[in-house]
Formats: C-alpha cells, sequence, structure tokens
C-alpha cells in the first residue's frame, strides 16, 4: 500500500491579493524549527534568496517573481511609464541576488515581459504581474509532478538510491524534482532506499533532504559526502539522482558542489546518474557547461559553518557553491516532458526548444 502522504507546510506562498504579501519557510531554521518569515518589501526578498532562506533552482524564481509584484506595488501609485521602470529596477536588483539558478533569471524575464507589454492602468497592471507570479508558481507545481511521474518509472522496487543537496518540495513550490521521483515511487508502491549526502559545507542533504523524506515516511539514510564511495563499493546504490541549476544546450548541468565528484563515482562504479529538473532549468543559450557562472560564497560557511570556529584564524578557504557535471556522466535528465536519454544537444533541442521556455 503506497504510504500516505502528510500534507507538508507550503515552501512559499503570496498570502492576499494584489496588495498581498510573501511568506516562505526560513529554511536557513530547519530541521530543527519550522518558521515562516513574512516579505513586505523587496529587500527583504532579495536577503532571503541570497542567505538562502529560500533556495533550490525553482523556489528562488518563484520568490524572485513576487518579489517583483511587491516592487510593483510600491509603485502602485505611479505613472504607467514609471510603474514599468520600477518593475524593471526590482528585476535588476533581485537578479544580482544569486547567480547560478538561471530559474531565477528566466522568472524575472517573464515579469519584465508582463510589465513591458500592458496598455493598461497601474492597477490592472499590477493585478496582471500577481497573475503571473501566481502561473510560474502553479505551473511549477505541475511540472514537479510531471518529472516525478517519469523518473520513477526509472527505478525499480527495492533499490539503493542516492541524492546530493535538497532537490525537494523546500527546493520547489511542492514536491521537489530529485525528491519528486521518489515521492512517486513511494506512490506507485515501491520501496526505495534512499542514501542522502549531508552536502557540505551548509547541509541541505543533513538538515532539508533527510527532514522531507523522514516527513514522507521515505527510507533515508544519512551519509557524509566523503562516505559516497564506499557505500557504492558496497553495493547500497543502484541509481543516482540529483536536481539542477542550470543545464547548458548540449547537457552539462551546474548542480550543488560536489555534485561532479557523485557523478564521477557513479560512473567509476557502472551506477546510473540522472538529473531531474524542469524545462525552466534549461539555459539553451549556453553551449555547454564552461559558461555557467559559478556561485563563490563567503569562506567563513567553510571555516565558521553554523557559527563555530573550525579552521585556524586567517586560513584561506575557497568556496564555489557548485560545480557542472559533463553531459557523457549524465544517463538521463528527466523533465517535464519525458526523459532526456541519451544527453546530447540534439535530443535536448528536440525537448526543451519546441515550446520556446
Ligand atoms: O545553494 P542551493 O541550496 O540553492 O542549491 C540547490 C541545489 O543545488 C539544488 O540541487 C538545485 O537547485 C535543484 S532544486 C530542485
Amino acid at each position: 500500500m503506497p504510504h500516505e502522504q502528510k500534507k507538508a507546510r507550503p515552501t512559499l506562498r503570496w498570502v492576499g491579493g494584489v496588495e498581498g504579501h510573501l511568506r516562505l519557510i526560513d529554511q536557513t531554521l530547519l530541521p530543527l524549527e519550522v518558521t515562516e518569515i513574512d516579505c513586505f518589501d523587496v529587500e527583504t526578498v532579495f536577503e532571503a534568496i541570497r542567505s538562502l532562506r529560500v533556495r533550490g533552482a525553482p523556489a528562488i524564481g518563484i520568490a524572485a517573481a513576487y518579489g517583483v509584484v511587491i516592487g510593483a506595488q510600491m509603485a502602485a501609485e505611479a505613472k504607467l511609464d514609471a510603474f514599468i521602470v520600477a518593475v524593471n529596477n526590482t528585476a535588476d536588483r533581485l537578479a544580482e541576488s544569486r547567480p547560478t539558478a538561471v530559474n531565477l533569471f528566466w522568472a524575472l524575464e517573464r515579469m519584465r515581459r508582463v510589465a513591458e507589454n500592458v496598455s493598461c492602468g497601474v492597477q490592472e497592471a499590477l493585478a496582471l504581474l500577481l497573475s503571473e507570479a501566481q502561473a510560474i508558481h502553479e505551473e511549477d507545481q505541475a511540472m514537479c509532478r510531471a518529472i516525478g511521474r517519469y523518473g520513477q518509472e526509472l527505478l525499480r522496487d527495492g533499490q539503493g538510491v542516492l541524492t546530493h543537496c535538497n532537490a525537494g518540495g523546500l527546493a520547489t513550490s511542492d514536491y521537489g524534482t530529485a525528491l519528486a521521483v521518489f515521492f512517486a515511487a513511494q506512490e506507485a508502491g515501491k520501496t526505495l532506499h534512499i542514501y542522502a549526502d549531508e552536502t557540505r559545507p551548509l547541509l541541505q542533504g543533513a538538515r532539508l533532504t533527510t527532514w522531507e523524506l523522514q516527513e514522507r515516511g521515505i527510507d533515508v539514510t544519512l551519509i557524509c559526502d566523503s562516505m559516497a564511495a564506499q557505500v557504492m563499493r558496497e553495493g547500497r546504490v543502484q541509481a543516482v539522482v540529483t536536481g539542477a541549476d542550470r543545464i547548458a544546450a548540449n547537457g552539462d548541468t551546474a548542480n550543488k558542489i560536489g555534485t561532479y565528484g557523485v557523478a564521477l563515482l557513479a560512473a567509476a562504479h557502472e551506477i546510473p546518474f540522472y538529473v531531474a529538473a524542469p524545462t525552466s532549468t534549461f539555459d539553451l543559450s549556453l553551449e555547454n557547461g564552461s559558461q555557467i557562472p559559478i556561485e563563490e560564497r563567503a569562506a567563513t560557511e567553510i571555516t565558521h559553518g553554523f557559527g563555530r570556529q573550525t579552521a585556524p584564524t586567517g586560513v584561506k578557504a575557497y568556496n564555489p557553491a557548485f560545480d557542472v557535471t559533463p553531459a557523457h556522466l549524465i544517463q538521463g535528465i528527466i523533465c517535464e516532458r519525458g526523459v532526456i536519454e541519451p544527453v546530447t544537444a540534439e535530443n535536448i533541442a528536440a525537448l526543451v526548444a519546441p515550446v520556446g521556455s
């Protein structure tokens, strides 16, 4: 019997109508505290994205779209020209919050397009912006469900599956990408044994993925990142599924730092490595992964993780937040329109390009 799923608190939501605001779970406090914060101004949204209170590529895009509505509210009394300038300024500001996940720029672009094409009064334009943000939010829910349906077909009952970082409901509107595959497998009556890498340095795997899987009654075992090779050698893992932050036209995929290493290990152990991501995560303007901007975060995330100093004062530390897994290491990319396999530029173009994204 499929496990009955608990109704989780939404990762983020819009509260009220055109004069409403954004409410989101502060993910920096998980798993010990489930606390929501209210965003009434653009800087609070900006700070929430930058400091990973809301994180994960699709969730960042949705939060930013609502952030544009909040910026537009501030210009609700202005003339239409000034209103459009305010929307664009807000989008410019939010675009500076994080550089790697393309969903952020994709969502901001959709919001800009709405503002630039309005030929009505400011109040109606504001309502149109809110509907666009809500459409981005709802489409994400549908995309995640579809990813789950396609992805679960690739896994068999009883398998061990490794995942890295958090590509679950917390990283999207409600169901996730990589974790959607596990949730859908569970709904199809399959029992999977998930190995969650803790995901240094910010521990999204330990803090968020294990929490989400536990909440949904899925068997999960936490391992340190450095244990993946041994766990694979012991034959505990039959597949790897991760999310993505940006996928270039040739299939090279940026995801949380450490993903590339997991893909190499999977190849060495002949374990299929899958990426699960919606079409909004593809950036067909980039030929390959070398062009994907990689966020570098503060060294203190390594030297003073969670407020405790763990390295000598003054030591140099390098902290790239993402890496790029080359397409040839990826068995398939699971998106809401199907599974791209083998991962080639032609197959990606055929599935992703037609709808224009
Ligand atoms: O730095 P984060 O926590 O935003 O990084 C998130 C990831 O790398 C996720 O795996 C990715 O965004 C996919 S989310 C469905």
